[in-house]
């Protein structure tokens, strides 16, 4: 008789989405918060690095932190630019903070950061009253200057929630109502939160509003594991590639419907996928996800799928290659301008692996192989390509290196170890 394997349980380091979102608004609290849990990774860093520069005291990203916000309309003018580093979080959320301080900033980004659409926020922030100026073209560099602001309504003609979220905050600081009205829900992490704090927030559908408040109160927060890490080690077990076989449990993660789209397809590709909510955290359900591994079959990805699992079709594309026929991606262009070109980078690696993927003008298309995958990739720095290939290597139990691991740092510190730990 043979033993099941025991169930391998992780908790992921705290979602990212979520950790940017309480530093800001601790920044903006009237009073003390405390914060558990956050992220450490290197784009959170950004985000504390610059509210630092603009006067509010942030201590060392540690388990447990606290913050003294300035309150609405507090910040201090920065003295030097304000790096984003990676961050198109932390460059568009503080451009919308920023278009309600009356004061000029200028926001700068590494070379990936430089190269990624800013005029999404520019365009309703400067219809809102804030001045842009950009270096060259519509990236970082940029000034904005802010000021008194006026009520909007927006329609983005794509789900982003970061312009979403530029223009809730914006509404917030600058105390004006404001509205947006996006294609399909993305995330709705600000709604959630500003919600938890005391905000009036109504949202339905693609439809999101705020109605202005006079503060926002401080909070106390435990910042819940990050799905998007989760996703790594899900797809890892659906496959079969932890240890024996096993099943992982995910515990403490952000179960926000709007983040929870790549399980949801897991599940229809035919693995064994589960979660349970187990309690709220700001307004945030958190619970634990469960995966077994079965033969996996490949599905297609639809435009109204795609919102809910932006960030982790890097690593569907890579898991199609071990399920069995086609798994098509659609209505996915958003992913060009990502912290690489994710459609052509992951056809391009997966092609250099022995896969077989084609690209497609909004998204990809890969048939499934028993064949060995093996070789060399180029993650271009991004984060989420190095940790889907590094899934794929340790699924096809086959050679695939990748050139730049250390980048993992910016979502998922840890990465490499839980990988191996779970793997051994
Ligand atoms: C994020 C929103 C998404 C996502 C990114 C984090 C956020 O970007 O891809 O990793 O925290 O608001 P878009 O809003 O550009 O889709």
């Amino acid at each position: 008789m043979t033993a099941t394997p025991a169930t391998r349980a992780v908790r992921v380091p705290g979602d990212k989405s979520i950790s940017h979102r309480a530093l800001i608004c601790a920044a903006l609290a009237g009073g003390r918060s405390r914060i558990r849990h956050i992220l450490p990774s290197a784009d959170v860093h950004s985000t504390a690095g610059v509210l630092r520069a603009l006067g509010v005291a942030i201590p060392p990203l540690a388990d447990d932190l606290r913050i003294d916000g300035r309150g609405l309309g507090g910040l201090a003018e920065p003295s030097e630019p304000l790096d984003c580093g990676n961050s198109g979080t932390t460059a568009r959320l503080m451009s919308g903070v920023l278009s309600a301080h009356s004061f000029t900033s200028r926001l700068i980004g590494d070379e990936s950061l430089s190269r990624r659409p800013m005029a999404r926020v520019a365009r309703p922030l400067a219809a809102m009253g804030a001045t842009f100026v950009f270096d060259d073209a519509e990236h970082l560099p940029l000034a904005i200057t802010g000021g008194s602001l006026a009520p909007i309504e927006w329609t983005s003609p794509t789900s982003s929630a970061q312009v979403k979220s530029a223009i809730l905050l914006a509404g917030l600081v600058g105390r004006v109502p404001v509205s947006v009205v996006e294609p399909v829900r993305s995330r709705d992490h600000t709604e959630r939160m500003l919600a938890a704090l005391g905000v009036e927030m109504r949202s339905c559908g693609g439809h999101a509003a705020l109605t202005p408040a006079t503060d926002l109160s401080p909070f106390q927060l435990d910042v819940p594991a990050d799905p998007s890490s989760a996703a790594f080690l899900a797809a890892l077990a659906a496959a079969g590639g932890v240890a024996g076989g096993a099943s992982i449990e995910l515990t403490d993660v952000a179960l926000n419907p709007t983040r929870l789209g790549f399980f949801r397809v897991l599940r229809q590709m035919g693995a064994d996928v589960s979660w349970e909510v187990e309690r709220e955290e700001c307004g945030e359900p958190v619970g634990t996800i469960t995966v077994a591994p079965r033969a996996l079959t490949g599905v297609p990805v639809h435009a109204e799928q795609v919102p809910a699992m932006i960030d982790e079709l890097p690593l569907l594309a890579c898991l199609a290659t071990r399920a069995e026929g086609e798994t098509e991606i659609r209505g996915a262009g958003e992913l060009r301008v990502k912290e690489s070109d994710r459609i052509s980078a992951v056809v391009q690696n997966l092609r250099a692996v022995g896969a077989d993927a084609e690209e497609l003008p909004d998204g990809l298309r890969v048939r499934g192989t028993r064949g060995a995958l093996g070789g060399a990739i180029r993650s271009y720095g991004d984060h989420r390509l190095a940790m889907a290939f590094g899934v794929l290597g340790a699924v096809s139990g086959d050679d695939i290196t990748i050139d730049d691991r250390e980048c993992v740092s910016v979502s998922y510190p840890g990465f490499w170890s839980d990988l191996a730990r779970v793997t051994a």
